[in-house]
């Protein structure tokens, strides 16, 4: 009895001293594992004399429990401790300012194409697409560009197939429209188009707006007043605004939009050439030929039709004298529309 006794206090001594879970196990292992000290005694019981049996029996079951309950208590604890440093290591200080998450916003190409867009829709017309992927037939023949025109030159043109290219101009819409649908006809078609070129003006893949009105009496003067009130509603109401004659196989006559220079307001620079005049876009009144390939009839029918430059329009616009900043991604510039 005086072993359990002496047992008890070692124990006692031993625990005190302990200060994390991986000691604990070993003191069970000592005290309470299969060849532990406690364990020990309770084997020692059969030697003991008959009539000391039941209290020594009793007392080592009681040492083991005491011991088990003991470490127990400890290991709950020791726990709990554990937790309590983890969560305060672990702790978020809320009152911290937080990261700034700057917005997204529309890209200065998309919020031209959507200005132009409103515009035209003002003036009645519809919105129109077709594919980048395009027929030489659509992209050419159909527009009346004849085979040896430069603009089918593999030099300027993506070719997909001998058949098949990468539309040059969003004008093979105008005909796929007029395939499908009656006059009157009111549409404008935005895209992406390709071109195999590339500098400070021109990049491989860049966006156009189609225009194409149609109806029995349609004249040039209503070209020019579509367009006019284009132009100021697009670059303000005192842009000056001039129509010059010019040549497109798909429009007779044809004529190129000019507004006085915004740079030099139309003293003349270097951005104008020395001209106080800056090309916007191409127009015309739409060639018969064009009518008849998309089935309409040249003499009951009259229209106009035009196509401009989004990156172009945005560039006069904004004063931007590289195309490719549009494409870098820069948020630098971006931010700034
Ligand atoms: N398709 C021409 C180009 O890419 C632009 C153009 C000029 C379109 C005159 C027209 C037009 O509809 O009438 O350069």
């Amino acid at each position: 009895m005086d072993d359990l006794l002496s047992l008890k206090q070692s124990f006692l001594a031993e625990i005190d001293t302990v200060s994390e879970i991986a000691e604990l196990q070993q003191l069970k292992a000592k005290y309470t594992g299969r060849k532990g000290l406690v364990t020990a005694q309770m084997k020692a019981l059969s030697s003991v004399p008959p009539q000391q049996k039941p209290a020594f029996g009793k007392a080592v079951n009681e040492l083991r429990d005491f011991v088990d309950q003991t470490l127990d208590q400890k290991e709950i604890l020791f726990r709990d401790v554990e937790k309590q440093k983890r969560l305060l290591s672990e702790r978020i200080d809320i009152t911290l300012p937080g990261k700034p998450c700057l917005p997204g916003k529309t890209h200065p190409l998309n919020k031209v194409l959507d200005e132009i867009k409103d515009i035209f829709v003002s003036m009645g017309f519809s919105i129109q697409e077709g594919p980048e992927i395009e027929l030489d037939y659509y992209n050419f023949e159909a527009l009346n560009i004849p085979k040896h025109h430069p603009a089918r030159d593999m030099q300027d043109t993506f070719y997909v197939s001998d058949d098949v290219v990468l539309r040059t101009h969003t004008s093979p819409v105008q005909v796929r429209v007029m395939e499908k649908k009656k006059p009157p006809l009111k549409i404008i078609a935005p895209g992406k188009v390709y071109r195999c070129d590339a500098d400070v003006s021109h990049t491989p893949m860049f966006h156009q707006v189609e225009g194409l009105m149609v109806d029995t009496d349609v004249s040039f003067s209503d070209l020019k007043g579509v367009l006019g009130l284009f132009i100021h509603s697009f670059f303000g109401d005192e842009t000056p605004v001039r129509f010059r004659p010019s040549y497109f196989p798909f429009t007779e006559p044809s004529a190129e939009v000019d507004i006085g220079c915004i740079f030099c307001a139309g003293k003349g620079c270097r951005v104008c050439k020395t001209t106080g005049w800056l090309e916007v876009m191409g127009c015309g009144m739409v060639n018969p030929k064009v009518f008849e390939m998309s089935g309409y009839n040249p003499d009951e029918f009259t229209g106009f039709a035009f196509g401009m430059g989004v990156e172009r329009l945005t560039m006069l616009k904004y004063a931007i004298d590289d195309i490719r900043l549009f494409y870098e991604n820069d948020l630098r510039f971006l931010r700034q529309f």
